[in-house]
């Protein structure tokens, strides 16, 4: 029986500057089962994630910018409704990237399926999933993070930040977190027990604070922003520090183009490791992290926060409210 599927798509590129909820449209489709491996999911849980403000422009980026009109692509769980796959049941769990749409109709083999094995559901888009790995890759496999370190981490109020945080605490080492808001710091410091985190909208001169928090420096900084808050980590790294570019959120929304560092000489004379990485690379290796935040989550070493929208509707609330720092931990939209 043919069923309407409603989608959230991009209704024109924003080549700068922050999006607005204006700049999406919800739109419907028929859909149905028609070939012998289709299935019929519907969606429970959506991701929202900061690399699709970079799919939101005209260029190229590491992903073909999205479709006008099309769904915007993403993570998303949900449970399998009808079925005419060997593979799939009626009832099964699927991470898909079929993203913002209520529900879809799509081919067995770009789902994987999901036991929640004591987990929510919507972990395997937080900390068991994209989010986790790019925390525990990025301090382990990029930034080579050894016990006892300090570590600076910005965004850390955010889902991979957090994550970033607590692992390193595990790990034996001194955090030092960045964040927006005055609750998010409350919280890194009383439940996440970072060691220092302060509020960088609150602060005239990073490079001072940062110098007042841990005068003899950095060993890693895990870079969630770029911008001025990577040039002020460089000044404040140790010799032979690591820096592990993540991401660039300081950057997404600006209305200017990027200034380039001014501060490269400390790279050199510092002897620094500075090393971007994409979790899409490393989907393949994720055994340790698998089994590590597995038994760190059931432990309750870590926790993982989440900021929840409610309803397929308010999905472009929420990516413009994650841009702009609403949320603690991870964005989702539960449907
Ligand atoms: N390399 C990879 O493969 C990979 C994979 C996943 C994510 N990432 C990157 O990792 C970073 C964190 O992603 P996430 O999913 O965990 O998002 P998130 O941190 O949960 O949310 C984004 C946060 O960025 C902060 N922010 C926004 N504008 C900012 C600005 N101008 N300056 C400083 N902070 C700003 C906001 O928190 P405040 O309240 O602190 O401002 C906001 O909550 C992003 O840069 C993302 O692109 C990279």
């Amino acid at each position: 029986m043919v069923q309407k599927s409603k989608y959230v798509a991009l209704k024109n590129y924003v080549p700068m500057g922050l999006p607005s909820e204006d700049d999406f449209v919800i739109k419907e489709q028929e859909i149905d089962l028609s070939n012998n491996n289709d299935v019929l999911v519907d969606n429970l849980w959506l991701s929202v994630d900061p690399y699709m403000r970079a799919r939101m422009t005209e260029k190229k980026n590491y992903k073909e910018p999205f479709v006008i009109g099309e769904p915007m692509e993403g993570a998303a769980i949900g449970i399998v409704k009808k079925t005419n796959s060997n593979i799939f049941e009626v009832g099964d769990y699927v991470l898909s990237n079929y993203g913002w749409r209520d529900k879809f109709v799509n081919a067995d083999n770009n789902l994987s399926k999901i036991k929640p094995n004591n987990f929510t559901l919507q972990s395997y888009l937080g900390p068991l999933g994209m989010t986790g790995q790019t925390a525990y890759t990025g301090l382990f496999k990029i930034g080579k993070l050894k016990k006892n370190q300090t570590v600076l981490v910005s965004a850390a109020g955010g889902s991979v930040g957090s994550l970033v945080c607590q692992i390193a605490k595990l790990h034996g080492c001194k955090v030092v977190a960045s964040t927006g808001s005055d609750e998010k710091v409350d919280w890194l410091k009383n439940e996440l027990n970072v060691d220092h985190a302060f509020n960088y909208k609150k602060t005239d001169n990073l490079v001072i604070k940062l110098k007042e928090i841990m005068p003899d420096g950095f060993d890693l900084y895990f870079d969630n922003v770029g911008g001025d808050f990577l040039e002020a980590a460089i000044f404040r790294m140790k010799n032979y520090g690591r820096i592990v570019i993540c991401g660039r959120i300081s950057q997404m929304n600006s209305t200017k183009t990027p200034e380039g560092l001014k501060n490269i000489a400390h790279v050199l004379v510092k002897r620094l490791t500075i090393k971007g990485f994409l979790i899409f690379d490393h989907e393949n290796d994720s055994e340790n992290f698998q089994n590590d935040m597995s038994e760190w989550l059931r432990n309750k070493k870590i926790v993982s926060k989440e900021t929840i929208y409610e309803g397929l509707s308010k999905a472009p609330k929420a990516f413009v409210d994650l841009l702009n720092g609403k949320n603690t931990g991870k964005m989702l939209v539960k449907i």
